[in-house]
């Protein structure tokens, strides 16, 4: 009979190693902080604010880090009389225009009921309803925009609401915009006047370092797990993990969490250093899939091509036959076939991500070429295509051959 049990004996809070679990105490970072608020300061003394871009790598605190900020100073402003600040945060990881971003921001301030809907107005008439919104609140605005790489070139708002006032769209209203990218490229990309504009203050993030890694993960720990449930060294195991790979607290707190899981599925007392390699193997798993799921159309093709090689165990396998490969399958789905120069770019890529591997022959005079094979799974790599390729019977065919010759 199946029967659930209530199992407690590593985890004591769980939540507290989610994503969303916003921490009391940040760790580590006060010298980022202190910057922080200096650059916030003139809202607190009355002026107009500063815009501020915030930037590093994903895991490194600029999210948890902007909330506790934002919250303290709409506290400590809150005893000043004659301030009234409002802040309106809004992710824009779904969102991939400035439009989108402008349509969400005016629903967000719009009483349910009145939301405009997210398509069929010109973009200067949603900026106007912004504009309205924002003058009905009044007062200071500041707008927080998380990921706001997503919105990659379509970035118009960056430019007209950081000058919303200087150009007598707002008049009683001071606003001022703090972005926040995981993608320091996305920076230079920005038109110089709204980097101009939008960058007036730039706190940088960096990488954290193991030692810091460790401070964080044991503050967290304490809450989230019980007493004496971490075996000695473990906490330490998995800082240098992530530091060594991306220096990114997520990543850390991730190991962790999924070191417990599986200490707890089974039923060890305490979370051992096996556990964590274990977690550090589905992580990676996990990531690489996820990579699979992201690539653009041709770098699919490109990897199914590879793994239709694989399946006729005929890789490692040089660029050019696997182009040839590619072609095939581009003419089965009935898209034009990119060169092979953009295909061969697709490779690398490929290999980047970790779902390639290659190596490296010598042809004498005629120079080098590389041969590529599958890093993944063939299973995964194709069960991944299969779900995202309409190419059922080519897919079949592949994964006939490689029953044929054992190819799992
Ligand atoms: N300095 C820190 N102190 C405590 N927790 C932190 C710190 N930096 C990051 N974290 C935690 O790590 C995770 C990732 O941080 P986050 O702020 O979301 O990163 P980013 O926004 O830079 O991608 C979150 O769970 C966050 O609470
Ligand atoms: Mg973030």
């Amino acid at each position: 009979m199946h029967r659930f049990e209530r199992k407690q004996n590593i985890f004591r809070n769980k939540d507290a190693l989610n994503e969303s679990y916003q921490p009391d105490r940040i760790e580590e970072r006060d010298e980022e902080i202190e910057e922080y608020m200096e650059a916030l300061q003139p809202v607190v003394d009355g002026w107009e604010p500063n815009n501020i871009f915030i930037y590093g790598n994903t895991g490194v605190g600029k999210t948890a880090v902007t909330d506790y900020l934002l919250e303290r100073l709409q506290k400590d402003v809150s005893s000043y009389d004659d301030l009234e600040l409002s802040v309106i945060s809004l992710n824009c990881k779904t969102l991939n225009s400035s439009y989108q971003v402008a349509v969400e921001l005016v629903n967000e301030l719009r009483p349910t009921g009145r939301e405009i809907s997210s398509t069929g107005y010109p973009q200067q008439t949603v900026f106007k309803k912004l504009y309205e919104e924002l003058e009905a609140i009044g007062g200071t605005i500041l707008i927080a925009l998380d990921e706001i790489d997503s919105i990659g070139d379509r970035d118009e708002l960056l430019y007209e609401l950081p000058r919303a006032r200087a150009n007598g769209k707002l008049e009683s209203t001071k606003v001022g915009v703090v972005g926040i990218s995981n993608d320091f490229k996305f920076r230079e990309q920005l038109d110089p006047r709204v980097q101009d504009t939008l960058c007036e203050r730039e706190i940088q993030f960096p990488p954290y370092e193991a030692p810091e890694l460790e401070n964080i993960l044991e503050s967290r720990a304490e809450i989230a797990i019980v007493d004496g449930a971490i075996e000695q060294g473990v906490l330490n195991f998995c800082a240098a993990l992530a530091a060594r790979d991306s220096g990114s607290a997520r990543q850390a707190l991730d190991l962790l969490r999924l070191a417990g899981e599986i200490a707890e599925n089974r039923e060890a007392n305490h979370i051992e250093r096996a556990h964590v390699e274990t977690a550090r193997s589905q992580l990676e798993q996990e990531r690489v899939e996820e990579g699979m799921r992201e690539l653009t159309p041709h770098g699919r093709l490109a990897l199914l091509a590879v793994a239709s090689r694989s399946a006729k165990e005929e890789t490692p396998c040089r660029g050019r036959d696997i182009y040839t490969e590619y072609v095939t399958l581009c003419e089965s789905s009935g898209s034009e076939p990119l060169t092979q120069r953009s295909v061969h770019n697709h490779l690398s890529d490929l290999r980047m991500l970790g779902i390639l591997s290659a190596s490296e022959n010598r042809s004498g005079s005629r120079g080098n070429y590389y041969s590529y094979e599958l890093d993944v799974p063939f299973s995964s790599a194709v069960e991944a295509m299969a779900d995202v390729l309409r190419l059922d019977s080519e897919i079949d065919t592949i994964r006939r051959m490689a029953a044929i010759n054992d190819v799992v």
